[in-house]
Formats: C-alpha cells, sequence, structure tokens
C-alpha cells in the first residue's frame, strides 16, 4: 500500500483526550488505562474526565450526573417528528436524522462557539482540568454537551421502540444512563449485573484518538460549525461496517455460522473467497485491542448467564482459527456483539449503541478543536491529467 493512504501512520494534529499504543496494545483516556477506567469507573465519571481533562471530585460528579441524568429523554417534538419517519429505516440513518432534530430543538442552538474568556478572578484551569477545552460548565457548547449526552441514550432506545410500533418508556430518575437506556429499551428494570456490564461498554467504547468518526467530527468543528452538525458528521462517519458498522455485522456472522465445529471451515472459505471477516483487525492495534480483552470475559459469563455458552464457544472458536490462519486478533467490535446480544438487544441496534457511548468522546474531541481552532485542510497528491483542453460541446 503507497504510504499515506488512508492517512496511515499520518500525524493529523495534537490531542491530550486519549492515547493508543498499537504494539503493546495500551489505550488510555486523559493518561488513565482503560483497563483501570473498565474497572472501576462509571460512564458518566469516565464522560467527566474526557471532557474536563481530570477525574471528578465527589460534588462535581454528582452534579454532573444529575444534569447528564435529567437530560435522557427527547423534546415533544423530535419524538413527533420521529414518528413520521420511515419506521424500516437503517437505525443509524435514523439516528443521524435524529441529531440533527435534537440540534434544531436545542435552547442553545446559535448559541457561541468561542473559547470562554474567564470572568476575572475564575481560574477556568483550576476549576477544570490543566488539559480542559476553555469550555466552563456555563458555556452554551458545554449545556449543548451535557443535554446531547443524556438525549442520545433516549434517542436510541426510541429509535428501537418506535420501529417496533411500541410506546417508549419513561426513565426513571435518579439513575445511571446505562440503568436508563436499558430500561428504555426493554421496558423492564435491569438487573445490577446487566447495568455494569453495559456501562463497562459504554466506557470501552467512549473515545479512541483519531479514529474516522472522531476525525470527521474535528473537520466539522474546525470549520466553525456547531456541535450538532459535527456529530451528524461523526454519526455518518461511524455507520460504515470498516468502523462502528462492523458490530452490528459480526451478530449477522454468528447467526450464519451457528455451529461452533464449523468456525474454523466457514472463516477458511471466507478467506480463500478474500472475504473481510467482521470484528477483527485494526489500523493501530497489531496485537490485543485492550478493549476485546474486557469484552470477552463478559461475554463468557454473560453467555453463560443467558444460557447460550454456544455463543461464547462459536465466537472463541472464529477468534482462534482467524488468529492460526491469518494472526489478526479482535478488535472492540467481535465480542460486543455477543454481549449485546446476551443482554437481548437486537443486532440492529449495536452501531447506534456504539454511537450513544463514542458521542461523550466526539463532544470532548469537538470542544478541544474549537479551544485551539485551525481550518483542517490537508493537500492531495494530484494523479489526475494535466492541460487538458476545453472540448466544446459539439466536438466531444
Ligand atoms: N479479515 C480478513 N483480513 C483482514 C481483516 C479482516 N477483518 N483485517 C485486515 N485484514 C487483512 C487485509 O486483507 C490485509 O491483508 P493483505 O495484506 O494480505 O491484503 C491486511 O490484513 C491489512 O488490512 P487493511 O484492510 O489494509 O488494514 P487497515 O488498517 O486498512 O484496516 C480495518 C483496518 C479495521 C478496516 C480492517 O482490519 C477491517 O476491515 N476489519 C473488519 C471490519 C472491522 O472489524 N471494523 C471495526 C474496526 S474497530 C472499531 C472501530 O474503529 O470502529
Amino acid at each position: 500500500m503507497a504510504s499515506g493512504e488512508g492517512l496511515e501512520d499520518i500525524v493529523a494534529g495534537k490531542s491530550a483526550i486519549s492515547t493508543i499504543d498499537g504494539k503493546r496494545g495500551v489505550l488510555t483516556y486523559r493518561g488513565i488505562s482503560i483497563h483501570d477506567l473498565a474497572d472501576h469507573s462509571t460512564f458518566e465519571e469516565t464522560v467527566y474526565l474526557l471532557w474536563y481533562g481530570r477525574l471528578p471530585k465527589a460534588v462535581e460528579l454528582r452534579n454532573f450526573c444529575e444534569q447528564a441524568w435529567a437530560e435522557v429523554r427527547l423534546p415533544k417534538d423530535v419524538v413527533a417528528q420521529l414518528h413520521s419517519l420511515p419506521d424500516d429505516a437503517n437505525p443509524m440513518s435514523l439516528l443521524r436524522t435524529g441529531v440533527s432534530l435534537l440540534g434544531l430543538s436545542d435552547p442553545e442552538e446559535g448559541g457561541s462557539n468561542a473559547p470562554e474568556q474567564p470572568a476575572p478572578g475564575v481560574n477556568l484551569i483550576g476549576q477544570l482540568g490543566p488539559e480542559a477545552p476553555g469550555f466552563g460548565p456555563n458555556h452554551p457548547n458545554s449545556k449543548k454537551a451535557v443535554r446531547l449526552l443524556g438525549q442520545m441514550a433516549a434517542l436510541v432506545a426510541a429509535i428501537q421502540r418506535l420501529q417496533k410500533h411500541q410506546d417508549l418508556v419513561a426513565p426513571r430518575p435518579g439513575k445511571s444512563i446505562a440503568y436508563n437506556f436499558l430500561l428504555m429499551l426493554t421496558g423492564k428494570e435491569p438487573d445490577e449485573e446487566a447495568t455494569r456490564i453495559f456501562d463497562t461498554c459504554l466506557i470501552l467504547h467512549a473515545d479512541h484518538e483519531f479514529n474516522a468518526s472522531t476525525f470527521t467530527a474535528r473537520v466539522a468543528a474546525g470549520t466553525l460549525s456547531d456541535l450538532h452538525s459535527a456529530i451528524v458528521a461523526a454519526v455518518c462517519a461511524l455507520k460504515g461496517p470498516l468502523h462502528g458498522g462492523a458490530n452490528t455485522a459480526v451478530m449477522k456472522m454468528l447467526m450464519e455460522v451457528q455451529d461452533p465445529a464449523r468456525a474454523q471451515d466457514w472463516v477458511k472459505d471466507a478467506l480463500d473467497k478474500k472475504k473481510k471477516i467482521m470484528g477483527f483487525g485494526h489500523r493501530m492495534y497489531k496485537g490485543e485491542d485492550p478493549r476485546a480483552t474486557h469484552l470477552r470475559k463478559m461475554s463468557e459469563s454473560l453467555c453463560a448467564k443467558v444460557g447460550r455458552p454456544d455463543l461464547y464457544e462459536l465466537s472463541k472458536n472464529i477468534e482462534t482459527a482467524m488468529f492460526a490462519l491469518k494472526q489478526i486478533k479482535p478488535n472492540v467490535d467481535f465480542y460486543s456483539a455477543s454481549v449485546y446480544y446476551s443482554l437481548g438487544i437486537d443486532p440492529e441496534l449495536y452501531t447506534p449503541i456504539f454511537a450513544m457511548s463514542r458521542v461523550s468522546g466526539w463532544i470532548a474531541h469537538v470542544l478541544e478543536q474549537l479551544a485551539n481552532n485551525r481550518l483542517i485542510r490537508p493537500v492531495a497528491d494530484y494523479v489526475g491529467r494535466q492541460d487538458v483542453p476545453y472540448a466544446p460541446l459539439a466536438q466531444r
């Protein structure tokens, strides 16, 4: 492959949000290992870390949670407009439209994009983290951000319920985003284990440096477009099967292969036909994707719990075959498929769920881009024809 193709290995900007060491299988958010966050943090605490550059103190976390949890609902006009959309559409297309509608109804729509000039005596850096972008909690973008974080969970749940012609379910006040998402999706109160597992999935998907959708969001923000527009752009980039769309494709593959004993032959046949096996490979990780380490464990315990140990066995056999035949390891999307399936979630919703977590990272990157903005405008290596004469229509 030509050097620079797909911007491989090109440093496209500075960021203090997350970093990846692909050789050692390391991922950190604001310098904290993803393993520590997965084991000890919550999604809300992780979002605060991504946005404000440091872990919150107890009172800050409480305030942040209260704000975010109060936003896990949709404005009435947005629900009405969602009802008018085709209910057999791709859920990611509905999500794209839904985020756009949320932008139109946002009370801060049209608010300033410029970083904050702190009031005299206010040390924004001290108040926030050392690397936080210049947006205090009262900036229009911060208000939009926390609103959108909660609304995304409500929107993803609503998309599925509207598609199934079910009534929307109200959230329970004082409960986490993970809890309320599962409640609003299924109409049943999730148990503690399911809530914790889903919360960990949200942490694991929250940010990943300059991946395609995040970079797309930064490019849009770099033109000084608004937050919702940047997030719509990111949703569009996430939709494709080489990025977020892979998790749904993994579940379809697991359903097609079905029998763990068939895994080896199925993988060999697909590779012989030069097919890409979804949920495997990564531009950055050459060894284990550290997110897959957690998802594999969760898949094993959840599949056993719901009486589908065969699904984990099938996944494991595909992983073994893929490594034996191609030396390629699973990425974040591979085991998240069997985890979400075991939580009773429909495969079509896996990519929207990725978005409802990744919106936190997209927002962190948009704020970082705006805090120190320069238009993102690379150059092309022109390989087309030169000096071509213009032929009049009649002579072509
Ligand atoms: N199945 C089969 N072969 C693969 C796969 C795969 N999943 N991934 C990479 N390869 C092979 C590829 O065929 C090529 O082999 P060769 O050199 O013999 O032609 C080599 O590995 C390099 O692949 P590439 O496509 O040039 O690598 P890339 O860095 O451009 O692509 C990727 C990375 C993630 C797009 C790719 O691995 C892929 O298509 N994977 C399947 C889709 C997927 O799971 N995407 C989710 C990515 S992680 C979550 C996210 O960011 O959304």
